[in-house]
């Protein structure tokens, strides 16, 4: 694993400095071949000094031409030139300094960090035994340790969160909290208070061991206190910008708290150290103990706790007070026991408070069990939210979807990513179109934490106005992801889900012209415009069909003959199925109405702002054309949309059994056969895909087209459960089936929340327009806002999680990963009715 990731980087880097070496001929000969340089004379010494110093200005004079330019670095991984959002200075200053800190560590049960490339990481572990009697080390969130549930159940986003996680019969309470004194440091203070218990009957005298670390990023080293026996502080530190540090517990006497320190450069991996470290000391002295010891130069410092339950202990850090330790020790005071108690007492509240302004579910009548749900529901997008920092591996052209990261890739440029992540277990990263989802709930709890995330994903547009799918940066990011999806695909889409985030907050600015509007958001639209004008121009370029007007998502696998159906991971829904054979003459209905939504958007802000909107107003009335949407999409007859391309519904897998030529063996494999001739039509696959021209609310009230949209949503043959629309009508012949032999349904069946959410959104829309299907609309509505709401807080209430997706068929219960709490908590917003 390790020889692997060296490997990788140098040939990374070989592909570096050939690539330059194209762009840049004179460098081959400013080196001299082995003949030349045998018969050296002197008069030729000088005429190659000479070259090569004339060479040595020719090289530096285009390097300074090209900075941003195509002669220096492949467009691909060339950074949009213009001013970056996040450099906003209301991104700035006190904004940057109150969310400082944070739960940003999301891929693990209870981690902090500061929002710096290298920061000081602190993070939770604890031991846990199993039935069996089997040890293990939790700290990254994993669906194979069997959590019976965990998760947030209040966070605010920025200063408070409380989470219980129940392993066995251990339930532990962890608290964070943030505060700035007039004496703090840069950042602040925080502390986490570790509260241990155990629900089973005959669990007294049980003893039960946390860990908690910090470790320096940068490197520098940090100062053990292991024999001031008297106080609290258990290590200190600098860092850049909070200056000196220190860690305090209370609640704990210090004796009974042994210590490791490591110097290490490794920090995704610190799991597996501590398992050695115990490991090899249980073996030596029959004790699972930390050995009280530390390496020169430590800058990871793990302590170790061992409680009997009930038990509680709180880790404070306090930032730089300057040289006042009176001062430094009334906060660790502050921050611990009776007035942290008053302190969190005081934070619920608000929380709770905020929480009913914002989403009035009490007042609309959901009883405690609801609201729980939905406050869990917005507390782990919050607190999910994390900070990433590193560079995302880009395929070159020639190497295709689903080949392994140990191919050709490039660099992209180091990048800072603040955004909320789809599930802290199996998506603890960003993915560009779950995000605009997750901006829908986001904006509507803080405005701010919301624009700032925006601005993160569009500042890593490159030159070509392309942005990387999924973000996978650093080490620790990369380590839960398998080889196949590492690189990047330059020509690969993914929907344009900001939109829907973008045009929610234009909605909610009344004014007409950028002069009236607020001082901030006039300048994050100025600063986004170039920007969104790119990613338009990307997709209106690259992701178009051969008729005007038409779409398709590129980078389907036209050769394969392994899948079913080729996936078209670009769209999102990976193995919805499309027409059987990809080619340039498809037409795919999503991406059309994505269109529709970006075009629109384009043509609000461009007109908010004064600048020329004519093309986007062209293009919006183009695209909002019926005649023209259902001469490309609409059959007729069955009244459904439809994608169009070269297809056959005659395609099976079946297994194929030959002889390895080079082993002898037999081996068998499932190949895909075609048993009719696929032709150009409209494909017959009746799903969420059908259902945009309706989500994206492009039919007129009055259009009998709506009544057939509202038909075949109710008919239960099609999409209709009592847990909400399923993925993929059972009348498909793709219904349910799987891909490969690895590949199980995905978008196949499964109901799926953010698509239901846009659904809901437009039969919300249509039951409140003029028009002959508002009662039926508005009927709908009800009852598919119902079925949604009562299956997902019923089976949150039962798994103690939110879910991927839902069964569609028997009982409607969660399935995939789990928690799932980015898209799947918009099941808040339809609780609240904010669409
Ligand atoms: C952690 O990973 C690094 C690099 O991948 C490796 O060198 C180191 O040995 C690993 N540490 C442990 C304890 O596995
Ligand atoms: C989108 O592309 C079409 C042609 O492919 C072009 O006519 C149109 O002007 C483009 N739209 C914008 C807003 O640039
Ligand atoms: C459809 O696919 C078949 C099989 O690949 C091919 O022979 C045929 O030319 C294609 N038709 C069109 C119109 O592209
Ligand atoms: C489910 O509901 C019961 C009864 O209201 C409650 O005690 C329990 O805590 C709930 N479970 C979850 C995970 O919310």
């Amino acid at each position: 694993m390790n020889t692997m990731a060296s490997l990788q980087e140098r040939r990374s880097a070989r592909v570096a400095t050939s690539s330059s070496q194209q762009t840049n001929p004179r460098k081959a000969h400013s080196k001299p071949s082995k003949e030349k340089r045998r018969e050296r004379s002197s008069s030729r010494n000088w005429v190659l000094l000479f070259l090569v110093f004339i060479s040595l200005i020719v090289v530096l004079f285009y390097s300074m031409r090209s900075r941003n330019g195509p002669l220096q670095l492949p467009t691909h991984i060339t950074p949009f030139p213009g001013p970056k959002i996040s450099d906003l200075s209301q991104f700035r200053g006190k904004h940057h300094e109150e969310l400082y800190w944070g739960t940003y560590r999301s891929n693990l049960y209870l981690g902090i960090r500061a929002r710096v490339p290298k920061s000081l990481l602190a993070g939770l572990m604890w031991i846990s035994v199993d039935s069996s009697g089997m040890l293990a080390v939790r700290h990254t969130c994993e669906a194979s340790d069997n959590m019976k549930r965990y998760g947030w159940l209040r966070h605010d986003g920025r200063s408070f969160g409380y989470q219980e996680l129940l392993d066995g019969s251990m339930l532990l309470k962890t608290t964070f909290v943030k505060k700035k004194f007039s004496s703090s440091g840069y950042g602040g203070d925080w502390v986490v208070r570790i509260r241990v218990e155990d629900i089973s009957e005959e669990s007294s005298e049980n003893i039960k061991t946390l860990l908690f670390y910090v470790a320096d990023e940068a490197g520098r080293s940090l100062k053990l206190h292991p024999n001031d026996r008297q106080g609290t502080r258990l290590v200190s530190g600098t860092m850049k910008d909070a200056g000196q540090w220190t860690l305090h517990v209370k609640g704990m006497a210090k004796e009974g708290i042994h210590y490791v320190g490591y110097s290490t450069e490794h920090f995704h991996n610190i799991t597996t150290l501590v398992s050695h470290v115990l490991q090899s000391q249980a073996r030596r002295t029959g004790r699972l103990q930390l050995p009280d010891s530390m390496q020169s130069f430590s800058n990871l410092a793990i302590f170790q706790v061992d409680g009997k339950v009930p038990f509680e202990v709180e880790f404070v850090y306090v930032s730089d007070g300057g040289s006042d330790t009176s001062a430094t020790e009334a906060r660790v005071e502050q921050l611990s026991g009776l007035s942290l108690n008053n302190e969190l007492g005081e934070r619920e509240t608000s929380f709770e408070k905020q929480f009913e302004q914002t989403f009035c579910l009490k007042e609309k009548g959901f009883d405690d069990r609801y609201v729980e749900a939905g406050m869990a529901a917005l507390s782990n997008m919050l607190g999910g939210i994390g900070y990433f920092y590193g560079r995302s591996r880009i395929a070159v052209p020639s190497v295709s979807e689903g080949e392994s990261s140990s191919q050709r890739f490039w660099h992209y440029w180091p990048s800072a990513l603040y955004t909320a992540v789809p599930s802290r277990s199996m998506f603890p990263r960003g993915f560009l179109w779950d995000e605009g989802f997750h901006q829908l709930l986001i904006r509507r709890w803080d405005k701010k934490v919301s624009m700032e995330i925006i601005g993160n994903w569009l500042d890593l547009m490159n030159v070509d106005g392309w942005i990387p799918r999924e973000q996978i940066l650093g080490t620790e990011s990369r380590s839960k992801v398998p080889e196949e999806f590492v690189l990047q695909h330059t020509s690969n889409a993914n929907p344009p889900t900001l939109f829907l985030a973008i045009q929610d907050y234009l909605s909610t600015l009344s004014e007409e012209s950028a002069s009236k509007l607020g001082e901030e958001d006039r300048a994050f639209l100025e600063r986004s415009f170039p920007r969104l004008q790119a990613w338009f121009n990307w997709f209106n370029t690259s992701q178009v069909g051969k008729l005007p007007g038409s779409y398709f998502w590129h980078g389907r696998n036209a050769d394969t003959d392994r899948e079913l159906n080729a996936k078209t991971l670009s769209s999102g829904l990976d193995d919805y199925p499309r027409s059987s054979h990809p080619s340039t003459d498809e037409r795919h209905l999503d991406l059309r109405c994505w269109m529709v939504l970006a075009t629109k958007s384009m043509l609000r802000i461009s007109s908010l702002l004064g600048k020329d909107s004519g093309e986007y107003r062209r293009m919006a009335e183009q695209l909002a054309n019926m005649d023209l949407l259902n001469k490309l999409h609409y059959d007729t007859v069955s009244g459904r949309y439809y994608d169009f391309g070269n297809h056959t519904e005659k395609v099976k897998l079946a297994w194929k059994v030959w002889q390895d030529p080079k082993t002898g063996y037999v081996r068998q494999e499932l190949v895909r056969s075609v048993q009719r001739h696929p032709y150009l039509r409209l494909v017959p696959h009746f799903g969420y895909v059908s259902l945009f021209p309706f989500i994206m609310k492009l039919i007129p009230a009055d259009s009998p087209v709506l009544r057939n949209q509202l038909d075949l949503i109710v008919d239960e043959k099609l999409l209709w459960t009592a847990y909400g629309l399923r993925s993929l009508a059972t009348t498909s012949s793709m219904y349910m089936a799987r891909n490969t032999e690895h590949d199980p349904p995905y978008w196949r069946g499964p109901v799926w929340i953010n698509i239901n959410y846009l659904v809901l959104g437009a039969l919300h829309r249509y039951s409140q327009e003029p028009g002959p299907y508002k009662d039926a609309a508005s009927r709908i509505y009800t009852q598919l806002r119902d079925n949604l709401i009562r299956n997902v807080v019923e089976s949150y209430n039962e798994s103690g999680y939110l879910w991927e997706q839902y069964d569609n068929a028997a009982n409607g219960r969660g399935k995939g990963a789990h928690p799932f709490t980015g898209w799947t908590s918009l099941i808040l917003l339809v609780m609240a009715e904010q669409y």
